[in-house]
């Protein structure tokens, strides 16, 4: 019998945990290591998510390792007020890879740097409503969850109020066309807008974008993109608060995903990747902002806010980004990911897409080519091949969309990495496709 299988374990599970979410995987794991995790069996499963999207230097990097036990030894954790030398070093690190964005807080998680980039967003413009994208999702908690449209807004009661949304450009799906048939993102940005003008009570605090939707099914915004959508907030007088949580330290190809635009946010956030996998977020602004903020009583306060103990392991994370060279890695990597599933895409009528960039890839799964119709059974079948073969890979599900598989390794992954999940992906869809 298979140690995954403990009926022990799964007795305390069923019992007591709480179902948070989609299913549970049916695997217990024991440890991780670089791009692999490890099941009860001692099997290595190939981690194509690098855990929920986060640990750019893989699992347990003796760099972060031995961070973690020196800081730990020393100081942790300490009254908010309180700084250690990691902050004032990771807030330097951080404003010096962002020109512009000089003001740097450090926070826990994803949805937490949101909270704080819209609460300052709202003390500094006055206003209070907030516009994201329909296929966004920046967490959990109040007005994350409120830009959130991704998932999750039905049984909770009301959004906070003022909060509108507006399509996310989708070239493979375009609701404007241009005459040759690409997408005319400019005027669908214009139609929205003008929805939002006539929607808004005069209030409008802040546009908040992923620079690629990860959970709205890996959506590019295209070239020009977020230099237009920087000007319509202008024209507003609202910020453009971009959340790097998954494509920020690497991830794209660029150190920060909007570097590509040339367009600086107002405000930015980062998490997930900046700690590897430990909670660490940050929160960036300008000086003439975070003046203001200051002067009307900024108030973000919380248990973790300037922690040295993740702030050290942010630090080690940047040193490590630059030592080993990871921002191009990435781009070679990604590269190499890219032309494999491009070469997929060639082999199985299925693959109805592939697109992102970097080490942040999609490839959206159709049950036919042609009506682009959805094929999220055949998705949930090739994740399952793929599970079984040893490729954790996630799939999102959203409606007017296919099953998009969310493919994310590493930044450490190797070359001959990368051919393998390539390799158990064509057996999974082959095998997949034949059954159905
Ligand atoms: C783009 C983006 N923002 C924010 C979040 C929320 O982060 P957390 O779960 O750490 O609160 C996520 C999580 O998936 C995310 O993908």
């Amino acid at each position: 019998m298979s140690l995954n299988a403990d009926p022990a374990f799964w007795a305390v599970a069923d019992k007591h945990l709480t179902r948070y979410g989609p299913s549970f995987e049916s695997i217990i794991v024991e440890r991780a290591e670089g791009s692999f995790v490890y099941d009860a069996d001692g099997r290595g499963i190939l981690d194509f998510t690098s855990g929920q999207m986060s640990a750019v230097l893989g699992h347990t990097h003796p760099d972060i390792v031995s961070t973690v036990n020196r800081q730990m030894a020393s100081v942790a954790h300490l009254f908010s007020g309180m700084l250690s030398r990691p902050v004032a070093a990771l807030a330097e690190r951080l404003a010096a890879l962002a020109p512009g964005l000089d003001r740097v807080q450090l926070l826990t998680t994803g949805a937490e740097s949101n909270e704080a980039a819209i609460r300052m967003a709202k003390l500094v413009t006055g206003g209070h409503e907030v516009v994201a994208f329909a296929q966004s999702w920046h967490g959990m908690t109040g007005a994350a969850a409120s830009a959130t449209y991704s998932a999750g807004r039905r049984g909770y009661g009301p959004a906070a109020a003022g909060s509108f949304v507006i399509p996310a450009p989708n070239s493979y799906r375009p609701r404007f066309k241009h005459p040759d048939g690409s997408n005319d993102w400019q005027a669908e940005l214009d139609d929205a807008f003008e929805l939002i003008d006539r929607q808004s009570t005069g209030n409008l605090a802040a546009f908040i974008a992923e620079p690629i939707l990860s959970s709205g099914g890996i959506l590019e915004l295209p070239p020009g993109y977020l230099a237009a959508l920087k000007r319509k907030c202008e024209e507003r007088g609202m910020l453009l608060v971009l959340d790097e949580a998954q494509t920020g330290v690497g991830r794209t190809g660029h150190m920060f995903a909007f570097q590509r635009d040339g367009v600086t946010p107002d405000i930015l956030t980062l998490s997930k990747t900046l700690g590897s996998g430990l909670p660490l977020a940050a929160v960036m602004t300008t000086e003439a902002i975070e003046q203001k903020a200051f002067e009307r009583g900024f108030l973000f306060y919380t248990t973790h806010v300037s922690d040295p103990l993740t702030a050290a392991v942010g630090v080690t994370v940047l040193d490590v980004v630059e030592r080993d060279g990871l921002v191009a890695q990435a781009r070679e990597r990604g590269e190499r990911l890219k032309q494999g599933l491009l070469a997929l895409q060639q082999k199985y009528e299925c693959v109805g897409d592939v697109r992102g960039r970097g080490l942040l890839l999609g490839l959206e799964v159709v049950s036919d080519r042609q009506t682009k119709a959805p094929g999220f059974e055949l998705g949930a079948r090739i994740m399952e091949e793929a599970m079984h073969r040893g490729l954790s890979m996630n799939i999102v599900k959203l409606p007017g969309m296919g099953g998009v598989f969310r493919i994310a390794p590493p930044l450490t992954v190797s070359d001959a990495e990368i051919d393998h999940g390539l390799a158990i992906m064509s057996d999974a869809i082959e095998t997949a496709a034949r059954a159905q």
